[in-house]
């Protein structure tokens, strides 16, 4: 079973590059941002408080996103494995996710970091802006706040799995083709 962490900044490639991957490899999904935004699409209590955090740039509080993704590991029977995209985002996140997988006999295979300058983040989020409806894509202070996010709470999580040693850097920002075909490589390492 292969559980991977796709990991990296706000529009590092982590939802395309996951798409690729899942395709190639038979693995589940589970993106805590999309799973957030479907609750939000569907007005539902929980959906109405993430929204005031994700508007913000700003992280949803972990005990919300530990208990969507437990309910989730479970789901998904026939899956070759899973892709964490988005994931853990904080150190309570990662000894959580670490946890449950422990509980079922299993554990993170590899965290693939996606590394892009921050310029280029910011070209990618604002072209995404606008035409997407996403609403944290809007404005540059939003999307700066976001990246502040992950360099105060997210970045830690790389020292976690670096100590664990499955912690590795990928090229990404060539073209979408290109950074898959690192991905790749450092997956087909593991086997
Ligand atoms: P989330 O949905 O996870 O968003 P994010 O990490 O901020 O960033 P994106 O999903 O926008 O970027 P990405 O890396 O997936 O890149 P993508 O492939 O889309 O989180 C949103 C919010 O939800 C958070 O701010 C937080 O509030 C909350 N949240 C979510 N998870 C949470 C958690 N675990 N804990 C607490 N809160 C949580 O690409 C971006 C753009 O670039 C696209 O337009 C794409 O087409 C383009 N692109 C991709 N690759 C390339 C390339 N190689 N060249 C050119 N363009 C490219
Ligand atoms: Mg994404």
């Amino acid at each position: 079973m292969l559980y991977l962490i796709l990991f990296g900044p706000p529009g590092s490639g982590k939802g395309t590059q996951s798409e690729k991957i899942i395709a190639r490899y038979g693995l589940g999904h589970l993106s805590t941002g999309d799973l957030l935004r479907s609750e939000i699409a569907h007005s539902t209590p929980l959906g109405r408080m993430a929204k005031n955090f994700m508007d913000q740039g700003i992280l949803v509080p972990d005990d919300v996103v530990i208990a969507m993704i437990s309910s989730r590991l479970d789901e998904n029977p026939m899956a070759r494995g899973f892709i964490f995209d988005g994931f853990p985002r904080t150190s309570a996140q990662a000894a959580a996710l670490d946890g449950l997988l422990a509980r079922r006999q299993r554990e993170i295979s590899l965290v693939l970091s996606l590394v892009v300058p921050e310029t280029e983040l910011i070209r990618r989020l604002l072209l995404r802006g606008v035409t997407s409806n996403r609403s944290d894509d809007a404005h540059e202070a939003v999307i700066h706040a976001r990246i502040q996010e992950y360099h105060d709470k997210t970045a830690a999580v790389a020292d976690h799995y670096t100590q664990l040693g499955k912690f590795r850097t990928v090229k990404g920002d060539g073209t979408v083709e290109e950074t898959f075909d690192l991905l790749c490589t450092e997956i087909d390492e593991l086997d």
